[in-house]
């Protein structure tokens, strides 16, 4: 069995990051998703919440495991007997510092490899912070997020009692 880790942040999942789980969930026999956490960012959702909004958007996907970790990535996906890590790459920008964390982790845990999945044209210009932003500032995310936990992102946000 081809078991794939998706790591990131996810604070929150957008329509950017489904389109690349559900894509995972066609070419691997397993996919979990892992809430992790990135150092260089504080996250307005708390671990526990952003795996709820993963389970709540991947409930249709019969292959797609929800999970979270403290630790590194490649001690994850070793202790999940997973061989591939799957990230979505955006834009060139992302490229930099993605391709030094596959190196990081291939150093770290040479049995897995990195693969990348290049986002839709549609997705490209879409962020979690982006998101976050729209929603503090009183703008429209139902282009941006499934439909099923936009409140709970306007809840997050103080901004439910203002739509
Ligand atoms: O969604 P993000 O914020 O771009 O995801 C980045 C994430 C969480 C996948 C990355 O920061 C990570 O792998 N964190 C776990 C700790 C780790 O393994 N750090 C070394 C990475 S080379």
């Amino acid at each position: 069995m081809r078991i794939a880790v998706c790591p990131g942040s996810f604070d929150p999942v957008t329509y950017g990051h489904l389109d690349i789980i559900r894509r995972s969930a066609l070419l691997f026999d397993k996919v979990v998703v892992v809430v992790m956490t990135n150092a260089s960012k504080a996250p307005m959702f708390t671990k526990e919440e952003r795996m709820d909004l993963l389970r709540r958007v991947t409930s249709g996907l019969s292959n797609v495991e929800v999970d979270s970790y403290g630790g590194l990535l490649a001690e994850y996906t070793r202790t999940r007997g997973a061989d591939v890590i799957v990230k979505g790459l955006r834009a060139l920008s992302d490229f930099e510092y993605e391709f030094q964390m596959a190196l990081t982790n291939r150093k770290l845990y040479p049995n897995a490899e990195t693969v990348f999945l290049t986002t839709t044209a549609e997705h490209m210009y879409l962020s979690s912070s982006l998101v976050k932003q729209v929603a503090e500032l009183g703008g429209d995310i139902s282009g941006f997020v499934p439909a099923c936990i936009e409140k709970d992102i306007l809840r997050k946000v103080e901004r439910i009692d203002k739509v």
